[in-house]
């Protein structure tokens, strides 16, 4: 089952990388792209790799997935040079212009794995799928032939603020403004025709606890199945609201006993309201979910 917390960790600092284990977290991402300095990309590059050497594979307890810096640069074969024996779960590629970049990533994964002994295809992609102008054009072609290694999509705002010369990716209201909402919805699509996870960007304000978690239910009621968090705070507030709750499995159980009860039919009534195939579907969904995560 995907992650339903991502916690970012920038990957020069010691102090954060000591904090990362106890966070609860489903994956880390342990960051070489943006949070970090030019100046400290050697040292993170010892860092990460270090974390990841003293947390094997067969030993972890949260999956560990590393931000590597964008293919047009040459810092991202240095970063997978530094990382890859480390055996991550998976690499997040930021600004990635499209499923090409995924193929062109997962070539130098297929050699670098090869070096290092690591069974092929292990190590997974999770492209930050809009962070470029030309990108959110390119999302259906994930669907239309998924690259291999492909673990799912996230979008990203900022980037794509500073790509388009935008200087908001906020409306009036304080809602993402219309380019953002369609690249975030377009995403989404995407993501469910490649048949991966959908993982929804990050909350920026990470002191406002109560409205992260409205904007995740609202996001797992979308379609979204996880999503990034930056700071520790975030991550029981994310993990429980991609939890189905007690109130969801039971009504999904109902749902399931129903069609159960009425033998071949496609659709039945439950509380006054018509049932048909996608509610059966749907609830199917929430007591797999529930189970994978022992919320039933
Ligand atoms: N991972 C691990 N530990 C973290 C953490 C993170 N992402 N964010 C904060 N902490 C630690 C802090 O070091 C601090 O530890 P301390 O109590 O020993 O001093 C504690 O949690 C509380 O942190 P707090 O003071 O609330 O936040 P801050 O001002 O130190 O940090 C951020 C705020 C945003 C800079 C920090 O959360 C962060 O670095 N987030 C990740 C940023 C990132 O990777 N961005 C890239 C993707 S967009
Ligand atoms: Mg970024």
């Amino acid at each position: 089952m995907s992650p339903r917390s991502y916690l970012f960790i920038p990957g020069d600092s010691d102090k954060k990388l000591a904090k990362a284990d106890g966070a609860g977290a489903d994956a880390l991402i342990l960051d070489l792209e943006d949070a970090v300095a030019p100046a400290n990309k050697a040292a993170a590059h010892g860092k990460v790799a270090a974390f990841l050497a003293e947390r094997p594979a067969d030993k972890r307890t949260c999956a560990l997935w590393v931000r590597i810096n964008p293919l047009d640069t040459s810092a991202a074969l240095a970063d997978l040079a530094a990382i890859v024996a480390g055996a991550p779960d998976g690499i997040m590629l930021p600004k990635a212009n499209g499923p090409a970049d995924v193929v062109k990533l997962g070539h130098y994964l297929d050699a670098l794995e090869a070096g290092a002994g690591l069974a092929p295809g292990a190590i997974g992609i999770l492209p930050v799928a809009t962070e470029t102008a030309i990108a959110p054009f390119r999302l259906g072609a994930y669907a239309e032939a998924p690259p291999p290694r492909l673990s799912g999509l996230t979008w990203g705002a900022e980037d794509l603020s500073a790509a388009i010369g935008a200087s908001t990716n906020l409306d009036e209201d304080g809602r993402w403004a219309l380019t953002f909402r369609m690249v975030r919805s377009m995403m989404l699509l995407a993501a469910h025709a490649a048949g991966v996870a959908a993982i929804e960007t990050l909350y920026v304000d990470f002191r406002d606890d109560a409205g992260l978690a409205a904007s995740c239910r609202a996001a797992r009621a979308e379609g979204f199945s996880g999503r990034i968090a930056i700071h520790p705070a975030q991550v029981p507030v994310i993990n429980a609201a991609f939890t189905p709750s007690e109130e969801e499995v039971a009504f999904a159980r109902r749902v399931v006993q129903a069609f159960a009860d009425a033998g071949d039919a496609g659709t039945v009534g439950l509380d006054g309201k018509m049932l048909d195939m996608p509610h059966l579907k749907q609830a199917r969904q929430v007591l797999v979910a529930a189970e994978v995560r022992g919320a039933s």
